[in-house]
Formats: C-alpha cells, sequence, structure tokens
C-alpha cells in the first residue's frame, strides 16, 4: 500500500462547504497522519487561480484547532504544498482530461486511487460525475466520488439522479454524505445500545414512552436563502439527519459491524414507518422580531427568498414505526431554524414505575418523574440519565437529578469534525457510515407524499418570532400524543 497514491479532488473549491469543512477537515487528517503517505489535493471549480492563491485561499480557513500545536505553523505549509488548483468547467471532458493530465504527473506510475468530491449543487453534478469518471477515473486504482444532499427534492428526483449516477459509477464507487452520521454522538449510539447490557433490554415500547430527536439552530437561512427556498426544513435536516438519527436507534441488532449488515437493519426499520399524514406535521416559518435594540430579519427579508414564501423553516412531526419493537411509540421530530438555542439532541423518555411505592412523594405530575435518558449529540456533547433520588437528609424527599457522562469532563481529546471521519473512510473505502441507495429510496418514500401535499394545498406556516421556540402547533403536536417536549423542560 505504500506504494500508492490517493489524489483527492475537491470539485467546487472555493464554495463555502469546501472552505467551511473539506479543506479544514483534509488538513486535520494530515495532522494527525492519517493520510497515506503518497498524496495529492486538488482544487476544481470554474474561477481563474494559481496554486499559490488556492493555497493562499486555504490557509485562510485552516485552524489549528487541537492542543499542543506547536508544529502546526509547519505542518499547514507541508500540507499547502501538497494543495494544487485546477480551473475547468463542471461538463468539460477536455477540462477533466487536462486534470488527469496532472494527477498522472503527481502519481509517478504509482497505482493510483481518485477520490473526487463533489462540492456542487446537484443539478450540473451529473455531468462532472460523467466528466471524471470518462476522462479522471483512475486507469489501475479505485475511483470514488462523493455526493453530498440535496439528493433530489422527492421520490422521483431522487431516483431519477441515482439512476444516472449509475451510469457512470457502481453503487460501490458512490459515497453519499450525511454529515450527521459522521458525528461522535452519533456513532456512538450504538456503541451505548449493543454493549451495555443496561440499555438494550430497556429498547423497546415496554419500557420506552416515546422519543424526541431535536435539531434547532439560532440563526436563520441568512445567505443561503436561495438554496433553502427550494427545500425546506423538511427535506433539509429531517428526511436525512434525523432521519438517519431514527434508524440508528431504532434498528435490531444488526448481525455484524459490516457497513452491509448495518445498511440492512437501517433499511428495514425505514420500510417499517408508518406513512406520515398531514395532520401529523407542523411547519413554521420565522418573522422578525427585535431584542435589545436588534432587530432580526424574516426568513422573507432575505433577497433571494420570495416574498410570498411558504418554505417552512421550522417543522415538527409524529411518526411510527410499525414493527413488534416500536408499535405504538411516537418518535417526535423537530427541527428549526433562528430558535433560542443551536442545539441537536436525542430525547429517550421512559416509562412510569409500576406501582404507587414512591409516587405520592411526587404530587400529581408523574409524567416529570420517569427516567429520560438524553444524548446529546451537539454541542457540549454529553448523555445523561435523568433518575430520581432521595434528596440527603433526614426527611423523605425525592428530587431529579443527572447521572452526566460529561464529554468535556471525561476525556480531554478533542472531538473530531464528522468531515474528518467521513474522508478517512471514504479514503478507506468503509461505507458504514454513508447512504446506500436503498436507504434513500426508503427515506424519499416516507416523507415526499406529505411533501407534495403541504405545497399542494399551500399550508401556510406558523410564523414565529426570530430567536424564539418555535411554533405552539408542535406542543399541540406532541400533547396529542401524551408527550411533553423535554427541550422545554
Ligand atoms: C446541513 C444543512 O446539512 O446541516 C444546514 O443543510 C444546517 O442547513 C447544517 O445548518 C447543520 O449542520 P451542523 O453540523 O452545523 O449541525
Amino acid at each position: 500500500e505504500n506504494e500508492s497514491t490517493v489524489s483527492i479532488t475537491v470539485v467546487g473549491a472555493s464554495g463555502d462547504l469546501a472552505k467551511k469543512k473539506i479543506f479544514p477537515a483534509l488538513f486535520a487528517l494530515y495532522y494527525e497522519g492519517c493520510l497515506p503517505k503518497h498524496f495529492t489535493i486538488y482544487g476544481y471549480a470554474r474561477s481563474k487561480m494559481t496554486d499559490a492563491e488556492l493555497r493562499n485561499m486555504v490557509s485562510k480557513t485552516l485552524t489549528c484547532r487541537i492542543d499542543k500545536r506547536e508544529n502546526c505553523g509547519e505542518k499547514m505549509d507541508e500540507f499547502l504544498k501538497r494543495c494544487f488548483y485546477h480551473s475547468g468547467q463542471y461538463d468539460s471532458e477536455e477540462n477533466f482530461a487536462q486534470l488527469n493530465k496532472k494527477l498522472k504527473e503527481h502519481e509517478g506510475g504509482r497505482l493510483s486511487n481518485r477520490l473526487f468530491y463533489l462540492s456542487i449543487p446537484p443539478n450540473i453534478f451529473i455531468n462532472a460525475v460523467k466528466c471524471a469518471s470518462t476522462s479522471a477515473s483512475s486507469g489501475n486504482g479505485w475511483t470514488r466520488v462523493i455526493v453530498e444532499k440535496p439528493f433530489g427534492r422527492d421520490s422521483e428526483s431522487s431516483a431519477a439522479l441515482t439512476k444516472a449516477l449509475k451510469q457512470y459509477l457502481s453503487e460501490d464507487q458512490i459515497f453519499r454524505i450525511d454529515h450527521y452520521l459522521g458525528k461522535e454522538l452519533v456513532e456512538n449510539l450504538s456503541v451505548l445500545r449493543f454493549s451495555n447490557l443496561i440499555f438494550e433490554p430497556l429498547w423497546s415500547r415496554q419500557y420506552i414512552r416515546n422519543v424526541q430527536l431535536i435539531f434547532s439552530e439560532d440563526f436563520g437561512t441568512e445567505g443561503r436563502g436561495g438554496y433553502f427556498d427550494h427545500y425546506g426544513i423538511i427535506r433539509d435536516i429531517m428526511q436525512n439527519h434525523l432521519l438517519q438519527i431514527l434508524a440508528l436507534f431504532a434498528m435490531e441488532t444488526p448481525v455484524s459491524l459490516d457497513a452491509e449488515d448495518i445498511r440492512n437493519e437501517k433499511v428495514k426499520v425505514l420500510r417499517s414507518m408508518r406513512p406520515l399524514r398531514l395532520e401529523d406535521v407542523v411547519i413554521g416559518q420565522y418573522k422578525s422580531h427585535s431584542k435589545g435594540g436588534v432587530t432580526y430579519p424574516a426568513y422573507t427579508d432575505d433577497n433571494t427568498v420570495p416574498k410570498d414564501s411558504l418554505t417552512p423553516t421550522f417543522a415538527a412531526a409524529a411518526l411510527f414505526i410499525d414493527n413488534a419493537r416500536w408499535d405504538g411509540v411516537p418518535f417526535l421530530m423537530k427541527a428549526g431554524k433562528a430558535l433560542h438555542n443551536k442545539r441537536a439532541e436525542i430525547r429517550v423518555q421512559f416509562r412510569h414505575v409500576p406501582g404507587n411505592l414512591y409516587n405520592r412523594k411526587f404530587g400529581t405530575d408523574l409524567d416529570q418523574t420517569t427516567n429520560e435518558l438524553v444524548i446529546r449529540v451537539q454541542p457540549d456533547e454529553a448523555i445523561y440519565l435523568k433518575i430520581n433520588n432521595k434528596v440527603p437528609g433526614l426527611g423523605m424527599r425525592l428530587d431529579r437529578s443527572n447521572l452526566n457522562l460529561h464529554y468535556a469532563a471525561r476525556y480531554s481529546k478533542e472531538i473530531p469534525d464528522a468531515y474528518e471521519r467521513l474522508l478517512l473512510d471514504a479514503i478507506e473505502g468503509e461505507r458504514r457510515l454513508f447512504i446506500r441507495s436503498d436507504e434513500l429510496d426508503a427515506a424519499w418514500s416516507l416523507f415526499t407524499p406529505v411533501l407534495a401535499e403541504l405545497e399542494e394545498k399551500k399550508i401556510i406556516p406558523e410564523y414565529y418570532p426570530y430567536g424564539s421556540r418555535g411554533p405552539v402547533g408542535a406542543h399541540y403536536l406532541a400533547a396529542r400524543y401524551n408527550v411533553r417536549w423535554g427541550d422545554l423542560g
């Protein structure tokens, strides 16, 4: 393997994602010694740029974010020397053939593996895949392509995209990223469940009352309105990030940790889901709000968003898995932008303890006394379990306390960014954290009918002030299933 080489081409190198995530992640991998000995990174985009200009652009995005960085500057220089730029059109075989020539020079006759990261919109990525696979694929090693969402807007467009991709690539060359799968606590979900005896026996309708998947951001779509308006929060967050977490949470024990075994189980859960009905969905959109002398914009204040847009920036949904394990257990999802905080978490609310031994100590609100397991994916990663405990003293008073695994206190090592793990996996050919096409189909089947209905019926979103806790409709939805959102205390 020492004599093989990996060439990584970031297509769409001057875009936001490349600057914010891809180059920094590649540098972090380099810093950690995770990249192969022989590697070259190419930025590919339409604008004219020299290698030096690319290096300058990339250098501004790199941080020495890990502790004890004495030699970080040095490492950055080494890394930047391995970065190059090629200017070309996304649909030009000729331009990709020129890239191929340059890559070959760097590869110097070694076994050459090629990774293309397509950080460009889907309407142009098919042509880029065509050109890359016909004019710039490896003659002797592997060629892999990472694609970012959105993978279509519904079942039909997604299937068309998959079909088009498969003209040029086989399924095992396609790495569909959902970066939530690269997050430390999402990956840990299976460890928590399957390697601790105390959790797995409780993981079913018998002991779990409901599961909540919550995503919130404290900023709006500023600057991304053009993209966002075409998709909305259900497609942007629920259909992928939250649904992927749900699948990992709810799947049966896989036969092994192999990618296919895990993905087989995820698909099964997704295919067991009850069709989502319109009445189980609440949508919202943020409106302008002034606080402390600052006026925060409405979603429709964004110049790239039509003034009469009905696109949801918030959604809540009640989902059900019609299988033996989860029959009747509500899985509630909530996702929104321009809310009061930034957070992603999983909340598992357990059933009441049967009998009445201590219940009278709590007064009437029994729901407040059930155990709740919280997996805080971000920020400030933590896993904690709310338990009932005796308040120390001579009397007998109970309160709720947390058994708390707080990552910052427990682990001194910084948590890698999701993109680091995913890029490394793609280089190593590990597919466990990437979305297989049947998973994608199942995810779209769940949301497509309701999305179509929302759009056809022109359902008006419930307006909520920027920076608030979101529409009150989300509470009514939860209440219908006897659920109270755990994040609201
Ligand atoms: C992206 C969405 O997939 O995830 C964005 O398109 C969202 O709208 C982002 O802001 C959130 O990712 P993270 O890792 O910052 O929570």
